[in-house]
């Protein structure tokens, strides 16, 4: 399932790179956009780290909501989050020549939303229309045993309404079906500095810092 790409920022240019993390909840995305922002900023790069759903109205928005929406509903919400955090955040600070860091994006959209049956090309489609294509993702992959431990242990055994077995599990499988030059896939299941390891290659291989 393929993003169009609609977009030539992705070709190399001395642009500040926009960088996106995905993966299942538990694989170890949060961490990892710390760990590179922490890199990129000590070798001296302006890199702004961010997140969807977004600080903005509408992300506010999906976090406040005490039980999940009719998946065309919270397709709607995380598009137009979307939107808004592009419009508001990442532009700007690519423009400003900020590396931007992004924790879930359009991949996001697709694993999840799709996850609750809404077809993925659609949601690849309706995103491509407006959202620019990242220049690179990492896509940490680490199988959802391993993710739910992790996520159990970090919060005393509480999971959001997101994080059930089977609808990862669908989550999962639409990552790993997502066909696209620009993801690298990372494994997910070695230490944090391991992944960040595996991350820092990948981006060398692309002639980055
Ligand atoms: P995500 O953003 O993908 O949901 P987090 O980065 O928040 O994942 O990590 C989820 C939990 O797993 C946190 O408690 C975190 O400290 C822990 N964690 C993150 N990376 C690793 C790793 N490589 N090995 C073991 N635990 C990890
Ligand atoms: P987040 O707070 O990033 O969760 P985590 O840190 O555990 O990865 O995101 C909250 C949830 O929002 C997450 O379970 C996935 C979901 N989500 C979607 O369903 N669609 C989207 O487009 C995005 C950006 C997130």
């Amino acid at each position: 399932m393929k993003m169009p790409d609609n977009n030539q920022r992705s070709e190399k240019t001395n642009k500040p790179l926009f960088i996106v993390f995905e993966g299942i909840d538990g694989s170890g995305k949060s961490t990892q956009a710390r760990m590179l922002a922490d890199y990129l900023t000590s070798r001296g790069l302006p890199v702004l780290l961010t997140a969807e759903p977004s600080e903005g109205p509408i992300g506010s928005q999906i976090r406040s909501l005490k039980c999940r929406a009719e998946p065309e509903e919270e397709a709607r919400l995380f598009t137009e989050d979307r939107e808004d955090h592009l419009r508001r955040t990442i532009i700007p600070a690519l423009e400003q020549g900020s590396t931007v860091i992004c924790d879930r994006y359009v991949y996001s959209s697709a694993a999840y939303q799709g996850a609750r049956g809404i077809p993925v090309e659609r949601i690849l489609a309706e995103n491509g229309a407006f959202a620019m294509p990242a220049d690179v993702t990492f896509l940490i992959e680490i199988d959802v045993d391993t993710a739910m431990k992790r996520i159990a242990s970090g919060r005393a055994n509480t999971f959001t309404t997101f994080e059930i077995r089977s609808d990862l599990e669908k989550v999962d499988k639409i990552y790993r079906s997502l066909i696209d030059p620009h993801i690298i896939r990372i494994d997910g299941s070695g230490s944090p500095e391991q992944v960040h390891k595996l991350i820092q290659e990948g981006l060398n291989d692309l002639g980055c810092p």
